[in-house]
């Protein structure tokens, strides 16, 4: 199995001199080091081909952060799944708990937009997690296995990423043995739902990963990389990320 992913998710950061800055780095760290950890940015939708064009000919991945249901049409101030691969992005990531929450969106919409990714040839990268509230009275499996259910077509072609809400943005990643947990949960699902398929899919965790937690995190079973928010903006932090999972 290929080594682990990382995902950088910049959110709403990143005007075009941050984007360079960051670039910058990156593009010194690919010109002096080969086979490395498949590394994704994911900046916002105004730097995706700004960005696109500093990472050309480099190992680097390009990812957007969300696309609309639909392909085309009357939905003013949206993104089509198509406008990003057309763009040139691999990847999209759906169905994060910032938009599940400042955008209601439900599993429902994310399905529709996993399907809208996956129908443009894009890798989507589907996010599920317990709040604090659902992880305290224990009903967190649940929760995760209902959205499994609910935000996951017939047939999944793209990573789901656990991340719970509780530990994204706090600097306190959640204990090995919990992400543990819930990465072998979301495999049992995965494998209940697409049989042999179910085997393959990458499972990513998010949550406050740091340079000083995540070789603890890479060595969880079944990981399949890392989702990366805060740290995806210091790009000497986020290519130690790169750096340790060699
Ligand atoms: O999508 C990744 C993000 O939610 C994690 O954020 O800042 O806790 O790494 P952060």
């Amino acid at each position: 199995m290929a080594g682990p992913i990382i995902i950088g998710n910049w959110k709403m950061n990143g005007l075009t001199k941050d984007a360079d800055h960051i670039i910058s780095a990156l593009l010194t760290y690919s010109n002096n080091h080969k086979n490395f950890a498949k590394t994704v940015v994911c900046p916002p939708f105004t730097q995706l081909q700004h960005v696109k064009e500093l990472i050309k000919n480099t190992p680097y991945g390009l990812g957007a952060q969300d696309c609309h249901v639909a392909s085309k049409g009357a939905h003013t101030g949206d993104i089509a799944a198509d406008m990003i691969k057309d763009l040139g992005a691999e990847y999209v990531i759906v169905g994060h708990s910032e938009r599940r929450k400042d955008h209601s969106e439900t599993d429902q919409l994310i399905l529709q937009k996993t399907q809208a990714a996956q129908s443009s040839g894009l890798l989507p990268v589907v996010c599920i997690g317990e709040t604090k509230e659902e992880r305290e009275s224990g009903q967190y499996k649940e929760v995760i296995a209902t959205q499994i259910k609910g935000s996951l077509p017939s047939e999944f072609k793209g990573l789901v990423a656990y991340e719970p809400v509780w530990a994204i943005g706090t600097g306190i990643s959640a204990k090995n043995e919990d992400i543990a947990e819930v990465i072998e949960f979301i495999r049992e699902k995965l494998i209940a739902q697409y049989g042999e398929n179910g085997k393959k899919t990458p499972i990513l965790y998010g949550g406050s990963v740091k340079p000083n937690n995540v070789k603890d995190i890479f060595a969880i079973a079944e990981l399949g990389g890392v989702l990366v928010g805060g740290v995806s903006l210091i790009p000497e932090d986020f290519l130690q990320l790169v750096n340790i999972a060699q």
